[in-house]
């Protein structure tokens, strides 16, 4: 079982993203390098669209959950689609310069998808795939919820290592620790549908947020959020 995205989970990962994909997007692309188009798969609530928008001139923001789409902010640079990454049918543009797999890759990646990056990018175009993984154990233990729900076999490292014709540029792994508010951590513990679901066990029969918040925010002061960020830039190759 991997994370869900479902409407009141939707609703807690718009609410609140810690702001890595900006960091991420800065170790992976050269100050002032630009394109002209970009493809962000599973862009979500439109973090990662937002972060892309920096350097090109029209994103694409393609995801196939209406919820997490409903969620996504209007902006004048990005268009949002809905679909999947194995079948992106005819994009408003000829070729795409860079796309992003932001913490969507794991659920994105097939043959169907190897196919279809090849059919859409520009020849020498860049692919950013990149993830972070944010550790909750010890807040949702603070919280009262002592088992995590189980996360499955997501991986935070999902590449695209064995497909050939991408060839990696710049490749890296970090561990980082951010404060947080007790309102960010709680919106953080409730944007997966399985964490909502055991917190909704814990304070029945109501919004779990604001009880949850309580308790964080009852501690006092910013709270330690380990994180660990990966990251992988490629070339497309052969075109
Ligand atoms: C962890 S969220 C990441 C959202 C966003 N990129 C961000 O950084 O906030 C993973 C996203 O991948 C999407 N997803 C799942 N399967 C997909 C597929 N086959 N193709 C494209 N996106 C997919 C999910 O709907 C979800 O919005």
């Amino acid at each position: 079982m991997t994370e869900r995205y479902d409407s009141a989970a939707a609703r807690h990962y718009a609410a609140y993203r810690p702001p890595l994909h900006r960091v991420i997007l800065e170790r992976v692309l050269r100050p002032g390098e630009f394109f002209q188009t970009g493809l962000d798969i599973g862009c979500g609530t439109g973090y990662s669209a937002v972060a892309l928008t920096r350097y090109c001139g029209r994103v694409l923001g393609l995801d196939p959950s209406a919820a997490m789409l409903a969620a996504a902010p209007r902006h004048p640079g990005i268009t949002y689609l809905h679909g999947s990454g194995d079948a992106l049918g005819q994009l408003p543009v000829p070729a795409v310069e860079v796309v992003t797999f932001a913490g969507s890759l794991f659920y994105a990646k097939s043959g169907e998808l190897r196919k279809e990056l090849g059919r859409v990018c520009a020849p020498g175009a860049t692919i950013l795939v990149y993830d972070f993984e944010v550790f909750l154990d010890a807040a949702m233990a603070e919280a009262g919820v002592d088992q995590p729900a189980p996360t499955g076999d997501y991986d935070h490292q999902a590449n695209l290592s064995g497909w050939a014709e991408f060839a990696v540029e710049v490749s890296g792994a970090e561990r980082i620790q951010l404060a947080v508010s007790g309102n960010e951590m709680a919106h953080l513990l409730l944007a997966d549908s399985n964490r909502y679901d055991a917190f909704l066990k814990r304070f029945p029969n109501r919004d779990p947020f604001e009880p949850l918040a309580g308790i964080l925010n009852a501690r006092g002061g910013a709270i330690p959020l380990p994180v660990g960020l990966y990251f992988t830039r490629y070339r497309v190759l052969g075109k």
